[in-house]
């Protein structure tokens, strides 16, 4: 899927002298230094020394692929705002820079959108700017995160927000001229305390007041560098509400009811603040921001949700998905190989074909990928080969047991018509494929072996009491072709699901059951007496394996049959055996984590057998 950065901003290469334009003092000019670098100034002064990334698309999109990112909403940079002048000004500087924003993308081979400026001061006027930008191609708004002594939940600000919903244009909520400027003149206090204050204080300010109960639920909002210090305090505010019925405010519910009504984007610059970040407002809520190509913005795009140790899913989520639906794009996921894994693609622009299956949407990838969760913090490296390996197993157990069900269907089928011979083939060879999986099973082992034990007990306390002995799935195989064991139902009481499937594989016919059963519809084990013992009744199928083998020539076919089931039988013991040497080779003769006595018990599920008359078949025939 398409990485998308929503919060990244942008200079025209020039503009006009607003300063002569509207005849005041004090306007924001720029001011080209060398190639390729420039400085801002406001009047005299200095404000922000920038370089080519900024207007030139070719120089954007370099870094763009360097990153691994697909698209970037473009937006102006506060300081353009003209929020404190007159309104008409403030209409025409807007007017100039969105103009210049979609230019600009013009350029962009399809790689870049934009966000308009309105002259929020008068919302007339910022409402018909932003219908007019909307219909040339905006995607939406970036505004200041207050006006002079107006915060967002002022009545007017509110008639803008709703103007936006009703037009469809997702809002980035930026913070901009930061109070308590006489207190922070040094240190860049203003950018690194006071923009996540005003952000802060923007976002209780919506929430207290009931804005958002009020405003449409289709309102896309966003607010910038990770809501700033919201979500940390997030806790206080809450507990506020709660307690002093005068911090309550006008809104219906907790604070926290509000997080799924806006976004934050990521820019945070840690790893603990992005996982805190997306633990407080939920997976669906951070969309990747970066601030780029400002000096404090991210230096290499997306490379703090990439480094995270948050799951795949989430990435995913948080550098494409989130943004895809903040931006209502349409956007079909990519193929395999694509830009989350980080690396640098080509610059084609957004693949869009809607409804097609991907690669990765038809394997579903990025939640596979999300499956893989360590216990250990921080996490060992060979716990995540341990958990791969496990979780492989079950993969292929999946399949035996599919395959499984499908032999017992044939072999019911070929009892119910014996002179037809195709659901006899199909049962041998699905067999087949059955020892195939279980041989690749038996090897698999050697992988995990080359984790060290005592890497293995660095996290193995953290298992108790998880046990391979709980696995569902085998013990449905062991049920299903015939070893039922009604004693172990009880280590799957735990899990309701687990347990139902493995009571009602103890209660249907196994695929012994069905195998001998076809075998006596077709008149080759004759039936027993009534009161007959369990060992005549196992001799008697014996005797009936025997004389299809002693007859090869008309049954060539069932022959075939027993052999894989003989063969698939004989490599589950191969499987228990490597089992056990695993076991020893990683935890010696110590306790399992499921309570037994760990190999010296496994070792005597080593002369377990599912189909036990045709090994006894083997003795008759010698005999
Ligand atoms: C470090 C690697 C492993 C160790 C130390 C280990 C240890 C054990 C032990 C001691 C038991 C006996 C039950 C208990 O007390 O927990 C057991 C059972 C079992 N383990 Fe493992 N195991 C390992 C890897 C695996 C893997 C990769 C699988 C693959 C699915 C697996 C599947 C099973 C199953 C199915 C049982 C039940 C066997 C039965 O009841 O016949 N184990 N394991």
């Amino acid at each position: 899927m398409p990485v998308i950065d929503i919060h990244n901003h942008f200079f025209p290469s020039s503009w006009p002298d607003l300063a002569a334009r509207y005849g005041t003092p004090n306007w924001p000019w720029i001011k080209h230094t060398e190639p390729g670098k420039a400085d801002i100034l406001v009047g005299d002064r200095f404000f922000r020394r920038i370089h080519s990334a900024c207007w030139d698309p070719e120089v954007r999109l370099q870094e763009m692929d360097r990153d691994g990112i697909d698209l970037q909403v473009i937006s102006a940079t506060p300081v353009l705002f003209a929020y404190e002048r007159p309104a008409e000004q403030a209409l025409d500087c807007a007017q100039l820079f969105n103009d210049a924003a979609l230019e600009l993308c013009s350029r962009g081979k399809g790689r870049l959108k934009s966000f308009c400026q309105v002259p929020l001061q008068n919302i007339d006027a910022a409402c018909q700017e932003l219908t007019r930008c909307m219909q040339a191609g905006h995607l939406g708004v970036q505004i200041g995160n207050h006006v002079g002594s107006k915060n967002l939940d002022d009545a007017g600000i509110l008639t803008f927000l709703e103007h936006c919903a009703d037009e469809g244009a997702a809002m980035l909520v930026h913070p901009w001229e930061m109070f308590g400027h006489e207190r922070m003149p040094k240190y860049m206090m203003p950018w690194t305390v006071g923009m996540p204050a005003e952000t802060q204080l923007s976002l209780v300010a919506v929430i207290l007041s009931g804005a958002f109960d009020r405003l449409p639920s289709t309102l896309r909002i966003c607010f910038a560098h990770g809501g700033g210090s919201f979500a940390y305090l997030l806790g206080r505010l809450e507990n506020a509400w709660h307690h002093h019925p005068v911090a309550r405010g006008e809104c219906e519910y907790p604070p926290s009811h509000y997080l799924n009504r806006f976004y934050t984007d990521s820019a945070v610059f840690d790893q603990r603040s992005l996982e805190f970040l997306v633990g407080t407002m939920g997976a669906d809520q951070v969309m990747l921001g970066s601030d780029y190509p400002f000096p404090l913005g991210e230096e290499r795009v997306g490379s703090l949700i990439r480094q995270s140790n948050l799951p795949q899913r989430t990435k995913t989520k948080l550098l494409s998905a989130n943004a895809i639906k903040f931006l209502e794009l349409k956007v079909e996921p990519r193929a395999a190989g694509d830009r989350e894994s980080g690396a640098a693609v080509d610059s084609s622009p957004l693949a869009t074909e809607p409804g097609h299956l991907t690669y990765s949407s038809y394997l579903k990838v990025p939640e596979l990928l999300e499956l893989q969760q360590p216990q250990s913090s921080p996490p060992h490296h060979d716990e995540m080969l341990f958990i791969l390996v496990h979780q492989t197993y079950e993969l292929w157990f999946k399949e035996l047991l599919h395959d499984l069900d499908a032999v017992v269907a044939n072999l019911r089928s070929a009892g119910a018509a014996p002179q037809l011979r195709d659901e006899v083939y199909e049962a041998a060879r699905l067999l087949r494929r059955c020892t195939e999986i279980t041989r690749v099973l038996v090897e698999q082992f050697t992988i995990l072996e080359t984790m060290l034990p005592t890497h293995f007990l660095a996290f193995r306390g953290l298992l108790e009491p998880a046990s391979g002995f709980q696995s569902e799935q085998f013990r449905e195989i062991e049920f299903l072709c015939g070893l039922k064991d009604e004693k172990m139902l009880r280590y799957h009481r735990p899990t309701a699901e687990a347990y139902a499937s493995l009571k009602r594989r103890l209660e249907e016919p196994s695929l012994r059951d069905v195998f001998f059963g076809a075998l006596q519809a077709m008149g080759k084990l004759p039936p027993v007496r009534e009161e007959a013992t369990e060992r005549e009744r196992f001799e008697a199928r014996a005797r009936a394996v025997h004389a299809l083998y002693k007859d090869e020539h008309h049954h060539r076919d069932w022959i075939d049959v027993c052999e894989r089931l003989t063969e698939f039988d004989e490599l589950v013991v191969s499987w228990r055996l490597r089992h056990i040497q695993l076991v020893e080779r990683i935890i010696g003769i110590r306790m399992g984590t499921g309570g037994t006595t760990g190999a010296s018990y496994l070792k005597l599920t080593l002369d377990k057998k599912f189909f036990p008359e045709l090994w006894e078949a083997r003795t008759l025939l010698t005999e």
